[in-house]
């Protein structure tokens, strides 16, 4: 037992659950997986998507619940904690930096987004986003709003606009977070999530009721839109592309949050006999259905209808968001209604998940350094405001957040999620996982999830990752058997390195190493609490 003071609970299971569904549902559901869907052709990504979702999303959500809740008893909450506590080797707390890492680089660029949504929110609202039904006016707009065409554009004046909202969405995050995780994180969940939902329904209410938005295209409407969505096209001759499954797997980890460090830590503060099994699969139900039913049925559609698909392809995910649909917003009947419902929802969905992000690091600071929250809160924000600061910066072509969401938004995340799956299976060994896991829980897990966790679910994991560092990275080329390198690795180490890519990746190692002299600091306070002697651990 390391300490029990002043550990922090949920004041309720479904305030509880609540959270981590907030955690779950974010930018993700509404505009990265219906970008992907499109992208792939929907049929066949939906295989793909739900095969990743029961063999590697469930399991892992289930083993860091597990493993979270069981580490969480002895009085530790952050990832390095939690490993140090399941794994007797000292390398154990120091595999966990990824659970920090990887939720505060992400916070770094999310909430930059986040302060986009709250931007177009605000502009919608007050009649601002009405640039008539040319597709580049608000290209040009995005492009000035968040200093698309140059690095540090938006800290000039006329262009400083994203910064007040960035600010904003910091302040907001930081008042939650320092009030706790029941008054702060739990709360705004209580509200945001139903309000959410319920602007999304009413979101999708309009779509669907669109009918054929302009009579002289009738090929354009509302049963044609979610044709493009979801007809399953030529499923087999998609599903042997490798690049799919990379995509329909790394959509799941980062829909689901898991592979974060975030759901461990927020199961860390559950008591012994709380369900976990019902509870995890309720949060990553929630997920599913704002992400399929309601993501999946608002954005492309409504997309088809004013554009026609020749005005989503290629749009990516940004493209689609704060392009597209701003324009499809805007011939809609009551534009500023719709569009500021649209961007409030989005805005939202992102503040419950990029809360979430910071609760493993403050979690860290107080139990591995001793901080109290007001310490920890402001340190944390110094960190997170030089990290958003370089994002903002760094802007032209989004280089900074881009390189930071691939290293560590998908790379390491896969990673993590390989570690976490490992220790549930083989280090602490699938019975007693399965027996913890079970303990105080309202319903079983199926039996046939036992080989999934054990063999499954790592396996594949490796083979999809391997398959990600082969195309991704070095860019194999199947039909001409060369190797490519992606722009991710020429940008580092190429003939024409990109400064920035490099800067983004040298503050990533910064981060790393800080956080590593950290835990070793903590480890060794750890081990003073507990009376231990190991010098190693
Ligand atoms: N799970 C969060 C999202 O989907 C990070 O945006």
């Amino acid at each position: 037992m390391v300490t029990k003071a002043k550990t922090e609970r949920w004041s309720s299971r479904i305030g509880m659950i609540l959270a981590v569904a907030g955690s779950a549902v974010g930018l993700g559901n509404f505009l990265r997986f219906p970008g992907l869907a499109a992208q792939y052709g929907s049929g066949a990504f939906m295989v793909a998507y739900f095969i990743s979702l029961l063999v590697l999303g469930i399991p892992i959500c289930w083993a860091e619940w597990t493993l979270g809740r069981f580490a969480g008893q002895s009085g530790l909450h952050s990832t390095p904690g939690i490993l140090y506590t399941l794994v007797r080797h000292p390398v154990g707390k120091y595999l966990g930096v990824l659970g920090i890492l990887i939720p505060l680089v992400i916070y770094m660029y999310y909430v930059y987004i986040e302060a986009w949504c709250m931007g177009y929110a605000f502009f919608f609202l007050t009649g601002k986003l009405n640039l008539g039904g040319d597709v580049a006016a608000y290209g040009d707009f995005w492009a000035n709003f968040v200093g698309a065409n140059e690095n540090g554009l938006t800290f000039s004046a006329g262009y400083n606009q994203v910064v007040i909202f960035l600010l904003l969405a910091f302040a907001l995050n930081f008042f939650l977070i320092y009030r706790g995780l029941a008054k702060g994180i739990e709360m705004f969940c209580k509200y945001a999530m139903p309000a959410l939902i319920l602007l999304a329904v009413v979101i999708l209410a309009r779509v669907l009721t669109l009918g054929t938005p302009d009579p002289l295209k009738p090929d354009r409407n509302v049963i044609n839109g979610l044709g493009y969505m979801w007809n399953p096209g030529d499923v087999l001759a998609q599903l042997s592309n490798p690049q799919l499954w990379l995509a329909a797997s790394g959509q799941i980890f980062f829909s689901l949050s898991v592979g974060f460090g975030i759901i461990i830590t927020y199961a860390s503060y559950l008591t012994r006999k709380d369900d976990i099994v019902l509870s995890g699969l309720t949060a990553s139900a929630a997920n599913e259905f704002c992400e399929v039913a309601l993501g999946g049925l608002i954005t492309v559609p409504a997309a088809f209808m004013f554009l026609g698909a020749a005005g989503i392809v290629g749009q990516g995910t940004f493209g689609l968001g704060f392009k597209v649909l701003p324009l499809v917003f805007s011939e809609m009947p009551m534009p500023q209604l719709f569009g500021g419902a649209f961007f409030l929802l989005l805005f939202l969905a992102a503040v419950t998940s990029s809360l979430s992000m910071l609760q493993p690091c403050i979690a860290f600071m107080e139990e591995g350094l001793g901080l109290n929250r007001k310490q920890s809160v402001t340190l944390l924000g110094l960190l997170t405001a030089i990290g958003s600061a370089f994002v903002v910066f760094f802007s032209k072509d989004l280089k900074a957040l881009d390189t930071m969401d691939f290293w560590v938004g998908t790379v390491c995340i896969f990673i993590m999620a390989t570690i976490i799956i490992i220790i549930f299976g083989w280090v602490l060994g699938l019975e007693r996982s399965w027996r913890e896991a079970h303990r105080g829980a309202e319903m079983r897990i199926p039996v046939f999830f036992k080989p999934i966790i054990k063999f499954v679910s790592p396996l594949y994991l490796i083979t999809v990752f391997a398959l990600f560092i082969l195309f991704n990275v070095f860019g194999w080329n199947p039909s001409t058997g060369r190797f490519e390198p992606s722009s991710y690795v020429s940008d580092v180490v190429g003939p024409e390195p990109s400064t920035v890519a490099r800067l983004s990746l040298a503050l990533i190692a910064i981060i790393i190493v800080f956080f590593l002299i950290l835990i070793g600091t903590a480890g060794k306070r750890w081990r003073q609490t507990e009376g231990e002697t190991d010098p190693g651990r």
